[in-house]
């Protein structure tokens, strides 16, 4: 599998990442043989770069990425997430609700050492901020971060969903090598002003939920379809109206991919894969056979002909409902 360089310190990983959140966390059914069995595949195709937060589960997914990447240490470049503070879950069924940010430099430190328990490590390769806690100068949880890196128990950094603003602060107290926000052809967000300043200041970029969190694959057919504790029925994209509006567009991605006897979720990594060496999209999934089918996108390849025309069918802006419920688009950084 090609490599790709994130950031100007050295981390190199595999083009593409596996997204492990759904295993634990979010998207309805769990099945821990499966997901452990999809990460060993993972690695067994080249796919190196493992996805987790403390964040999933909470705590649960970082303790599968850990029981999974045992005796494998070597082969996985781990990356992991501190930051968002979680509830309990719903009674009755239903996600943790998120309830808050911490950036706080002691918190940091905490949870570093949580994380580094669960996973069943000695070091993080890539540690994030999850979301920017607006009550913390970014200067002061970046610095804690930067400690960390000293003390050789984290050894890249990167942050997630951060303004522009957040982004160019933190990369002056210690160079950030990736930043992870959501990115693809229903998100386009990053392209105005974020994408433009990572490549000045040599930052990757990390596309999270590249499939549209399923939508573009066109798999999912009703919101009727999810489990009652599936985060998806929460989200704008996926309620009634906007539902259908958007399955025109997996429509239209449908057709495109058919002519190249491709699928839908196929195109859509191979398009995020294609803007730039320097983005490496972590679709998420906890089945081997997804897995396979989503590695093969990496050998897609979209003329430029391609490339205008589905730009044209989906400009920026395209998808139907905003991309999370009210309560935590207060939590994005802009
Ligand atoms: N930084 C952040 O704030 C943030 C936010 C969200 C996600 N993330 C990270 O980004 C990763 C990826 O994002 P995501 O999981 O939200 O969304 P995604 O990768 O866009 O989509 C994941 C969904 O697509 C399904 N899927 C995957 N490949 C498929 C295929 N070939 N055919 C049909 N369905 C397929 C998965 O199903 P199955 O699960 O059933 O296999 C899952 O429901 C996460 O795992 C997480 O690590 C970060």
């Amino acid at each position: 599998m090609e490599q790709r360089k994130l950031g100007t310190q050295g981390l190199m990983v595999s083009a593409q990442g596996l997204g492990c959140m759904g295993m634990s966390d979010f998207y309805g059914t769990r099945d821990e043989a499966e997901s452990i069995a999809t990460i060993h595949r993972a690695l067994d195709l080249g796919v190196n770069f493992l996805d987790t937060s403390d964040a999933y589960g909470p705590f649960t997914n970082e303790e599968l990425v850990g029981k999974a990447i045992k005796g494998r240490r070597e082969r996985v470049i781990v990356a992991t997430k501190f930051g968002i503070l979680r509830d309990k879950p719903v009674t009755g069924g239903g996600w943790a609700p998120v309830i808050g940010i911490n950036g706080r430099p002691e918190y940091v430190r905490a949870c570093c050492e949580a994380s580094l328990s669960r996973l069943g490590i000695d070091c993080i390769d890539l540690y994030y901020q999850h979301r920017v806690d607006p009550e913390v100068p970014i200067e002061d949880t970046v610095g804690a971060m930067a400690e960390l890196v000293r003390e050789g128990k984290v050894r890249y950094l990167g942050l997630s969903e951060a303004s522009v603003q957040n982004i160019r602060r933190a990369h002056a107290v210690h160079p950030i090598s990736a930043l992870q926000n959501e990115y693809s052809l229903w998100t386009r967000d990053p392209e105005d002003a974020v994408l433009p300043l990572l490549r000045e200041l040599g930052i990757g970029l990390v596309p999270y939920s590249p499939l549209g969190r399923g939508f573009l694959t066109g798999t999912l057919k009703s919101p009727a379809d999810f489990a009652a504790d599936d985060y998806r029925r929460n989200s704008p994209r996926f309620q009634g109206e906007n539902f259908t509006k958007n399955l025109e567009l997996v429509d239209l991605i449908r057709k495109m991919a058919e002519r190249k006897g491709i699928t839908p979720g196929q195109l859509a990594l191979a398009w995020v894969l294609a803007q730039g060496e320097d983005i490496v999209p972590i679709p998420g999934t906890k089945h081997r056979k997804y897995l396979e089918e989503n590695v093969a996108a990496c050998a897609v390849v979209i003329s430029d002909e391609e490339m205008r025309e589905i730009t044209a069918a989906l400009p920026a802006g395209v998808a139907s409902g905003e991309r999370y419920p009210e309560s935590m688009m207060k939590l994005l950084n802009r």
